[in-house]
């Protein structure tokens, strides 16, 4: 892995906007930890939730204060931790720009930890009509998608992509969470790994030690797919590579050949 080429697309760089850094300095050292580690592009995502509310215009203020500081030493982007709320799904229908990562396709949605599967589906359904990318942050947190995976093949075939912090990786959220981010990620569950960093003590960067951990357990070709190529893809707006078929889970085998039996004893 060269340094100086990964992409970061989840990350509450700005300060005072919510549960990230406080000050300034808390940002700038951020953005200094995550330049050690050969980041190159950061996608600022403050939160837009029932506790924070997303105000785009202090949101630029903060973007501009703290670019001032880094010299050009990281590019920076905008973009929005969406909580999937009826509120919130209803307001990105109608202002794409507001919400999306430097006003691409791509939106990064968060889900709330426990959710009706069919109401949820319905919200994915109607961003991806509208024309939208949604990004499924951080599954591996979820306790209803850790308990049942396969749900995110559904998902996954009507357009979305998935996102996986680079800390699960790493042990970070428990052994659950790390066991489950690998099994997603062999079975191609996964596009993207981002550290959703908040602050230098709350879950700090940690893109180069997940995407050393991924090449070591998944091989070189899986973490500069995760780390490198699709962030890249995401920040600029562009279509990501090709990438390889999600393998069916068990469950939605079984579910298959269930329907296949009945189908066929009908017939005959
Ligand atoms: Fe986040």
């Amino acid at each position: 892995m060269r340094a100086g080429d990964m992409f970061e697309i989840h990350y509450h760089l700005l300060f005072g906007v919510d549960d990230g850094p406080r000050d300034v300095s808390e940002s700038l050292a951020l953005a200094e930890a995550s330049i050690a580690e050969g980041v190159t592009h950061i996608v600022c995502t403050p939160h837009s939730n029932y506790e924070f509310r997303f105000n785009p215009d202090i949101n630029m203020e903060r973007l501009a204060l703290i670019n001032e500081q880094l010299k050009g030493t990281l590019t920076l982007g905008m973009g929005c931790d969406l909580h999937l709320s009826y509120e919130n799904i209803v307001d990105a229908l109608h202002n794409h720009g507001k919400y999306t990562i430097n006003g691409t396709r791509y939106l990064l949605v968060e889900l709330p930890d426990f959710f009706v599967f069919k109401s949820i589906s319905e919200g994915l359904r109607q961003l991806s009509a509208s024309g939208l990318i949604p990004i499924i942050t951080h599954p591996e947190r979820n306790p209803l998608l850790v308990g049942e995976p396969s749900r995110l093949d559904e998902w996954i075939g009507i357009g979305c992509l998935t996102q996986i912090t680079a800390g699960a990786l790493l042990g970070r959220f428990g052994r659950r969470a790390e066991a489950f981010s690998f099994d997603q990620i062999r079975s191609n569950r996964v596009h993207l790994v981002a550290s959703d960093a908040h602050s230098m003590d709350w879950r700090p960067p940690a893109m180069k030690d997940a995407a050393e951990v991924i090449k070591a357990r998944c091989g070189e070709e899986v973490a500069q797919r995760l780390c490198i190529h699709n962030p890249r893809a995401v920040f600029f707006g562009e279509s990501l590579p090709p990438q390889p078929n999600a393998k069916k889970s068990l469950n939605a085998i079984k579910a298959e050949r269930s329907v296949l039996k009945s189908t066929f004893r009908r017939w005959w």
